[in-house]
């Protein structure tokens, strides 16, 4: 059996800020409300250029030149999100030949906020196995052109951001380093709990000809049970982090960083507090990007790299929970 091991990673956000005020101009919306619930202060909005598919080549270029490899090298490509360029098919394949890969593998996750770590853990199982050396993973969203930016959507649209994170998962030759293991949990009797139902198969025509007629047809914007979700949230945040602990023989006492996906700071600072982490010990970069879904972890881990939060030989913890319900986790020796 090989190991797997982060030997790059890069993100990339769209140049366009978009700050509480900006969102209390179009919709009934305050910075006081925004800041106090979920702790965003802004988020990003992709530019007319800026698709779910040149956000994730561009956090992609950065990661595989920080990973000391060339393009040819890439084996394979696992893309997480759930806004695709097209409905079919997704971008990896566009990552492929945007990048002018080889004509590799391209797989495409479908796990939300849990996407990234669900093809983390994916590109795990083949690295172990010898099937691939060097794999391409992507998280990238662009939820601010499928938002409802009425007053209407207001519990949902002021929530999330656009933006793209992307990491390397390369064979490390180093016994006991790199990722330790991975833990993946659904619960889809909750699914409907936040979701978009429109564009789909199940309904997707029925809801064109009820919207012709119906401007109160929501089904095209993301629905969210928000205080459903964030109860069920921390729960499984504590459980799945616990159980990647418990599997490496680890204790709370062993994390040097825990990144978890930044679905609100409420959520991360129970989180902490629970497990007796300090400030230093939990990375947060929701206030500036606000909740990118997939994009969220391999940002934020990214900017906690660069910021010289992650060092050789640390316990780094990955945990997400969202719509599915999906939630994950990952425990990593750097
Ligand atoms: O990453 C995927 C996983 N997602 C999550 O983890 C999200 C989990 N949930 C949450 O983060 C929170 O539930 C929200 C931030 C979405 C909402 O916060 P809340 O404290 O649960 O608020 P609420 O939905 O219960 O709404 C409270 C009030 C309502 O008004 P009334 O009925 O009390 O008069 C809402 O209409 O706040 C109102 N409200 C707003 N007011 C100003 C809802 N959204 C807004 C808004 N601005 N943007």
């Amino acid at each position: 059996m090989f190991q797997s091991k982060i030997s790059g990673l890069g993100y990339y956000v769209p140049n366009n800020i978009v700050t509480n005020d900006d969102l209390s101009k179009v919709m009934d919306t305050n910075d006081e409300w925004i800041k106090e619930r979920t702790g965003i202060e802004q988020r990003r909005h992709v530019e007319a250029h800026d698709t779910t598919t040149s956000m994730g080549v561009e956090a992609a270029k950065v990661a595989i030149e920080r990973a000391g490899i060339q393009k040819e090298d890439i084996d394979f490509v696992i893309f997480a999100t759930l806004s695709p360029d097209l409905y079919f098919p997704g971008p990896g394949v566009m990552v492929q030949k945007e990048l002018g890969l080889r004509t590799v593998g391209a797989l495409d996750v479908r796990n939300q906020c849990s996407g990234f770590l669900y093809a983390l853990s994916v590109g795990d199982q083949f690295i172990k196995t010898g099937m691939y050396k060097n794999i391409l993973i992507i998280g990238s969203e662009t939820h601010s052109r499928g938002l409802d930016m009425s007053t209407r959507g207001r519990g949902v649209s002021v929530i999330f951001g656009d933006g793209a994170g992307a990491a390397i998962l390369s064979r490390s030759e180093e016994e006991g380093t790199g990722l330790l293991s991975t833990h993946l949990h659904a619960q889809g009797e909750h699914a409907e709990e936040l979701a978009l139902m429109a564009p789909g198969m199940g309904n997707r025509w029925v809801s064109d000809i009820v919207r012709e007629n119906d401007p109160n047809d929501v089904s095209y914007y993301p629905h969210m049970n928000g205080q459903f979700v964030f109860k069920n949230a921390v729960v499984r945040f504590s459980e799945v982090i616990n159980e990647g602990l418990k599997a490496n023989n680890l204790t709370v006492e062993d994390i040097d960083l825990l990144v978890p996906h930044q679905a609100n700071l409420r959520i991360s600072q129970y989180i902490q507090h629970k497990f007796n982490l300090t400030d230093d010990q939990v990375f947060n970069n929701i206030q500036r990007y606000g909740n990118t879904t997939a994009a969220s972890i391999p940002i934020a881990l990214t900017e906690a790299w660069e910021q010289g939060k992650i060092k050789k030989g640390d316990t780094i913890v990955l945990a997400a929970f969202g719509s599915g319900f999906t939630w994950a986790s990952a425990i990593i020796k750097w």
